[in-house]
């Protein structure tokens, strides 16, 4: 019988990665802290029409990625593929416009999107979510940019490309959306030279068809008229106020014409953060304005804009750029028996060590003491305890300092006292 192994598109985050996670979930923590947003913990499956109809029904997420599955009661229900949708939902359902408006939201956890899996891309992954509800104005559109690079800065992270566009809003959208189609229809390829997925987007979704990736698409939207230029005065004024925030703020931002992102529900700021590092899948993170989101899932109009981020992409974005913020566990002591009988007594040791705050390893194989020396040294232990027949029966314990090779016997009463001192005396 073969072993059974992890579906394809999730992993294992091991001991050696996770501590990473750790410390990247306790800088967006304190981040959000500073930034005035409230964590909320959030359902990993939802009603499918909270998607279908907040991402919207033709996009890749609803059409082909999402994890849809009838359950008992003979409900559609989907593993959530994003957070947005899922945090309005959140704020209609308890009524937070009751609230002192901007309400502003965060949340961390695993999404699931069935996607061809690559570097970077994942069918289960993690998102940090950040949102600002319930205001309108282009300096929330500056402030979610701003944390996000905050959170960046605050990792170490470096050389990140921000880029920015308007996706326009349901006045002014068509109006481009058909000059877009008569400029592709018009082409010397025409509708014909496009790839497929591409052909199958030209009445449905023209818009995407900036974001295609296929050298043909590339090059036959390269001279295409650019939202931009087709935006209706408000969000217009929307798109100079969000620009001229961040040259007051001194954000290194350049426009791109063809960002048009995959979900929907968005309207003027959309915006993505590249590294490098992070070869075909680029972006770190994602995000925009999506003033109709909560009318589209049946609420009232409640303007809202935000980000996430992945978090197996910002590890390895700082894998990549060799950063390592944070620190990996430690072990301050690993205890070594010289014969099985000790072992008992070396576990009530371990214990009294943790009582005094100590990390304390322990080898219970009953392998030869070589073995566990080399286990301590290779687990990074600052002390080495040796017990053995002799030291219980005389009541001490042989401390070894890993540092400096020195050993010495200290009396078994006062053991974990000793090293907590010495320990402190070691890493200041
Ligand atoms: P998104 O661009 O679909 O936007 O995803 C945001 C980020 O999640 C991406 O930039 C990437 O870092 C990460 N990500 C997405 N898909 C995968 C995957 N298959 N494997 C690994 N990482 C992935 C959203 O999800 C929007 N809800 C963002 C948003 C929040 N807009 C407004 N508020």
């Amino acid at each position: 019988m073969e072993v059974i192994k992890a579906p394809r598109g999730t992993r294992d985050v091991l001991g050696d990665e996770s501590w990473k996670w750790t410390h990247v979930l306790d800088v967006c923590r304190r981040t959000a802290d500073d930034f005035g947003y409230s964590e909320v913990l959030l359902p990993i499956f939802e009603h499918t029409e909270l998607f279908s109809r907040g991402i919207g029904d033709t996009t890749d997420v609803v059409e082909k990625e999402m994890y849809t599955f009838t359950d008992r009661g003979n409900r559609s229900i989907t593993l959530r593929p994003e957070l947005t949708a899922s945090m309005v939902r959140s704020y209609l359902e308890h009524d937070m416009r009751r609230l002192p408006q901007p309400v502003k939201l965060w949340s961390a956890g695993p999404m699931f999107r069935y996607e061809r899996p690559q570097k970077g891309r994942y069918r289960q992954f993690w998102q940090i979510d950040f949102e600002i509800l319930g205001v309108p104005s282009p300096m929330a559109d500056l402030e979610t940019i701003d944390t996000s690079m905050e959170i960046y800065r605050r990792l170490g992270l470096s050389n990140l490309q921000v880029l920015i566009n308007s996706v326009g809003c349901p006045k002014c959208r068509p109006v481009y959306r058909e000059a877009l189609k008569s400029f592709i229809a018009s082409s010397p390829g025409g509708v014909r030279g496009l790839c497929e997925t591409c052909r199958d987007r030209f009445d449905r979704n023209p818009l995407r068809i900036l974001d295609c990736k296929i050298p043909e698409c590339k090059d036959l939207t390269r001279s295409a008229p650019a939202m931009i230029d087709s935006l209706c005065d408000e969000c217009r004024e929307h798109f100079d106020g969000v620009g001229r925030g961040l040259d007051r703020i001194g954000a290194d931002v350049r426009l791109d014409n063809r960002l048009v992102r995959g979900l929907d529900y968005y309207t003027k700021t959309a915006y993505e953060i590249l590294a490098g590092e992070l070869g075909s899948q680029n972006a770190v993170c994602g995000g925009g304005r999506y003033d109709n989101l909560a009318e589209a899932i049946g609420g009232p109009h409640v303007p809202g804009v935000g980000f996430a981020s992945g978090i197996e992409r910002i590890v390895i974005t700082l894998e990549g750029q060799g950063v390592y913020p944070g620190k990996a566990p430690e072990t301050d002591v690993c205890i070594v028996t010289a014969s099985d009988d000790a072992i008992m007594e070396a576990c009530a040791l371990a214990h009294e060590l943790r009582m005094s705050g100590l990390a304390v390893g322990s080898d219970y194989t009953g392998r030869g003491m070589k073995a566990q020396m080399k286990q301590a040294a290779s687990a990074g232990a600052r002390f080495v305890c040796i017990l053995g027949g002799d030291e219980i029966a005389s009541g001490v314990v042989g401390v070894k300092n890993m540092k400096n090779g020195e050993q010495v016997s200290v009396p078994r009463s006062g053991t974990a006292a000793k090293i907590a001192l010495w320990r402190e005396e070691m890493v200041e």
